[in-house]
């Protein structure tokens, strides 16, 4: 007898031995196709080779692939444990042919495995063909010698595979295994082909066509082969059982659940122990490949596998978490075979571990209301949709699980019921909105996100990503297509670009599909989920429904990550610096440059700076990885994260935690739903760019990092290098240099100013003023060149002491034609003479209006200082 490691490695050893290239699984969130949640077989990551759109070195393949079918158009959930074969989580085995050999080679293949390789009796084999596949049916006669009744022909869809509603597809034929009559059940399409006695182990799918929407089928450019094996079940016929649970790798899981919880995996609670079984690998392989568990899309699925899984695991009378204690069991089944299962192990166990922590404080709370509303209940009648409702919206109870938890009874929910409080509970929030008074929100975002529903958001881990267009905008209304040179907005059901929020700005890049490529300049986020693309169409024309390729700038992307990051080093190196009072009071996050404001009541000096940039430095120097966790806000903050003002979180949130300090904890935590880097040396180098005042007791920190950063202080560098040669001095001495210039020109000036007086009053006061005698006060009357306009007031006051009583006039005229003139009136004689009068009368010849001062001293001026000599009579003459 085999086990799953043995049979898994049969498998790929007897292809690879036929010239198949063994291929990876692929992770289990599909990349290349945005219509499927997850996985759900071995052809999702081939999808695009078989349409002739990628080419790849080998035309055979041949694969474990792990897959998840819950969510979507394969969706197992609900059967899960309560049947011998339904999983969420399951292996597929398969072989692939990209137009090389078709339907003979792949029978003639299947046909040796099973019975050579895995030696199972023909006589227990049974095989099925699509009605129509003449030549299906003559191939396994003549390969597998089967008789006509054991060739069952199958006329309905059973027997054509679709991946989903749309992708390639063809006639299938399965292969059948029969456990005995000992086992209730008929042959394929017979009445009673439910029962459990013929399982279908192999299903060959002949891929001849590709679907698009709305039905239309093509053929694919050549035949193919696309093969599944469910390794579970395989495993279960080869190893003498007909209940998948009952394989080694599930006995050895729920061996340790029975262990643990010391309930009897065989008593009335064997499905408890299934439940958890699968549970437990599913939300372990989605947890690996970068899923958390959330509100929206695939992080909802994933929360309602945990929890559905927890309260089974509280059905066994757990009294502590119990999923993350069996995630070394898992790891050591499938460690070998998934090492991404091994990488990701602690990560597992700590997201299983707060989630269960988490649910047990409302599980218990909600299932007595369940209890008391279910009580008068019977079977077959139903669980009022608003209490269903309160449990979902109030309890963190999935729909699914309280479904679960009444099935039991065989009790349902009122599924309408259920829907009408959900709308009414939409209405509210929509209610809530309208007071803000926002026309376009209330229109048009309201309806499309009741339609649409939340678009996912896949870039924290890819910046490539396909997405289906769920609605077009186009000036503030819904639109059916945007064309060539038109503008607007695309939303989709998933993206990894970035809306901006936090700070951080929106990504731009690409959007191309069939046809048609547009440009991304920027994303918003509308009613905080549905990601909003603003786009120019570059060419051709994008639709409604159709599928389109989203590649987001990485060059840009990568500088904002390593720009947020800093933002987060820089505020701790503050808080470090300053004191724990700085706290950010908001941030711009771009691809140039950061920009963040914290409270601090006084300039930061040079040194504080200084420091800071040494500390964010050392950081990143240290190169330490940057983690990221979800937890609710209360246990954020109770590990210490900082919480941005003003920013509304959910009751789930981001953890960011960078580095470590020498006491063994994150260096900085934050509540933050950005981009990151992953390691913080990614971040290069972060070099403050300027510190200001933003507000009272508010500072602005801008800093750059990485080439930016690079770029400037080179600049930096240059300039200095330049400056240096300038002064014809090194570097080093330049602003030495420079400040002893400075000082000396100071120093030039003002004995220039000086000289310049001297020169202008007659140098060096040698020769005699001109002096005039009027109404018996004298009048020192002077035009002067080469003066500032600015120093003829002093020259009037050195004029004023040189005649000891009497009247001074000085007009100066400029190099560019206009003057100015100050008149001076010594004090014993103010009571005479009026230097603002004066001043006017002189100001008025030199074409100038008006003219102001005191009494003993006025100044004006005047465009036409060719009228020098006739201002200066016109105060003798207004002296007299
Ligand atoms: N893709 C086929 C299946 O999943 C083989 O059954």
């Amino acid at each position: 007898m085999s086990g799953v490691n043995e049979i898994r490695s049969t498998f790929l050893d007897y292809f690879k031995a036929n010239g198949h290239e063994v291929v990876p699984s692929s992770p289990l969130v599909p990349r290349n196709d945005p219509t499927l949640m997850f996985a759900n077989s071995g052809m999702v990551q081939f999808k695009n080779v078989f349409t002739g759109q990628e080419k790849r070195s080998y035309q055979r393949a041949t694969t474990a692939q792990k897959c998840v079918r819950a969510g979507g158009k394969h969706n197992d959930l609900d059967n899960v444990g309560y049947t011998a074969r339904h999983h969420t989580f399951f292996e597929m085995l398969g072989n692939f042919s990209f137009g090389d050999y078709f339907k003979e080679q792949a029978i003639t293949h299947a046909w040796t495995l099973v019975t050579r390789e895995f030696g199972l009796p023909k006589e227990k084999l049974t095989v099925t063909v699509y009605s129509e596949d003449d030549e299906a049916h003559a191939l396994w006669k003549k390969i597998a010698g089967l008789s006509d009744s054991k060739i069952i022909r199958i006329p309905t869809s059973d027997n054509f595979w679709r991946m989903g509603d749309t992708g390639p597809c063809g006639p299938c034929s399965e292969i059948f295994y029969d456990h005995g009559d000992h086992i209730p059940g008929g042959p394929p399409g017979s009445p009673d082909e439910d029962g459990d006695r013929f399982i279908e182990i192999w299903n060959l799918v002949f891929m001849q066509y590709e679907e698009a929407a709305g039905g239309i089928r093509t053929n694919l450019p050549h035949p193919s082969i696309d093969t599944g094996m469910g390794l579970e079940r395989v495993a279960a016929v080869l190893q003498g059982t007909h209940d998948n649970y009952e394989i080694d790798l599930f006995a050895t899981l729920i061996r340790a659940i029975a262990d643990m919880t010391s309930v009897s995996s065989d008593g009335p609670m064997k499905a408890s122990h299934r439940v958890i079984a699968d549970h437990l690998r599913c939300s372990a392989f989605l947890i690996a490949d970068g899923v958390l568990p959330s509100n929206e899309g695939r992080g909802y699925v994933l929360r309602r596998i945990m929890r559905r899984g927890m309260r089974h695991a509280q059905l066994l009378g757990a009294k502590e978490p119990l999923l993350h204690r069996l995630v070394p069991a898992l790891a050591r089944e499938m460690g070998q075979a998934y090492p991404e299962l091994l990488r990701a192990e602690a990560l597992i166990t700590e997201t299983l571990k707060l989630e269960e922590s988490r649910f047990r404080t409302t599980l218990a709370r909600g299932l007595s209301i369940l209890d008391d509303a279910a009580k008068d209940l019977g079977a077959g009648q139903k669980l009022k949709g608003d209490v269903a409702f309160t449990l979902y919206d109030t309890y963190g109870f999935p729909l699914d699980l309280t479904q679960d938890a009444l099935r039991a009874r065989d009790i349902g929910v009122d599924l309408d019921g259920f829907d009408a409080a959900m709308q009414q509970q939409k209405a509210k929030a929509r209610a809530a909105w309208s007071g803000t008074g926002e026309a376009a929100t209330e229109k048009l975002w309201f309806p499309l996100r009741d339609r649409v529903g939340a678009t996912e958001f896949l870039g924290y881990d890819t910046e490539t990503a396909e997405g289906v267009v769920t609605a077009l905008i186009r000036d503030n209304a819904e639109v059916e297509s945007l064309k060539a040179g038109e503008t607007g907005f695309v939303v989709l059901n998933q993206t990894p670009f970035y809306g901006e929020s936090g700070g951080q700005v929106g990504d731009t890049g690409m959007i191309t599909g069939a046809g048609f490529a547009a440009q991304v300049s920027d994303v918003q986020k509308k009613l905080g989920d549905i990601f909003a693309h603003a786009v120019k169409v570059t060419s051709g024309e994008i639709k409604l429904g159709v599928p389109a390729e989203l590649t987001v700038d990485h060059t840009r992307r990568s500088t904002i990550r390593a720009n947020h990051s800093a933002t987060h080093l820089l505020h701790e190196a503050l808080r470090l610096v300053l004191g724990d009072h700085v706290a950010q009071k908001g941030s711009l996050v771009s691809p140039e440059r950061l920009r963040f404001d914290f409270s601090h009541p006084k300039p930061i000096s040079e040194a504080e700076l200084a420091q800071v940039e040494d500390i964010a430095n050392a950081a990143v120097l240290r190169n330490e990885p940057v983690a990221t966790h979800l937890m609710s806000v209360d246990e954020a903050i109770a590990s210490g994260a900082r919480a941005l003002f003003g920013e509304k979180y959910g009751d789930e949130v981001r953890v960011v935690s960078m580095g470590t300090t020498e006491a063994g904890k994150a260096f900085s935590v934050e509540l933050c739903g950005g981009t990151h880097v992953s390691r913080t040396g990614d971040i290069g180098i972060v070099s403050i760019a300027g510190e200001s005042a933003v507000a009272a007791g508010v500072r602005r920190l801008e800093a750059v990092t990485g080439m930016e950063a690079r770029r400037q202080l080179n600049t930096d560098a240059r300039r200095l290098r330049d400056l240096a040669g300038l002064l014809k001095v090194p570097a080093a001495e330049a602003e030495a240099r420079l400040a002893a210039l400075v000082e000396e020109r100071r120093k030039l000036d003002r004995e220039l100013t000086e000289a310049r007086k001297k020169l202008a009053m007659g140098g060096g006061g040698a020769a005699e003023d001109p002096i005039r005698e009027i109404s018996g006060a004298k009048l020192l009357a002077r035009a002067v060149t080469g003066v500032e306009m600015k120093d003829l007031k002093s020259l009037a006051d050195e004029a004023k002491s040189r005649v000891g009583s009497g009247v001074v006039a000085i007009v100066g005229v400029a190099e560019d034609g206009k003057a100015g003139v100050v008149v001076g009136v010594t004090e014993d004689l103010t009571s005479r003479f009026d230097a603002v009068a004066l001043v006017r009368a002189a100001s008025e010849q030199l074409g100038g209006k008006g003219g102001g001062g005191r009494r003993d001293m006025a100044q004006a001026g005047g465009p036409d200082g060719a009228k020098a000599q006739a201002a200066l009579d016109a105060v003798a003459a207004a002296m007299s």
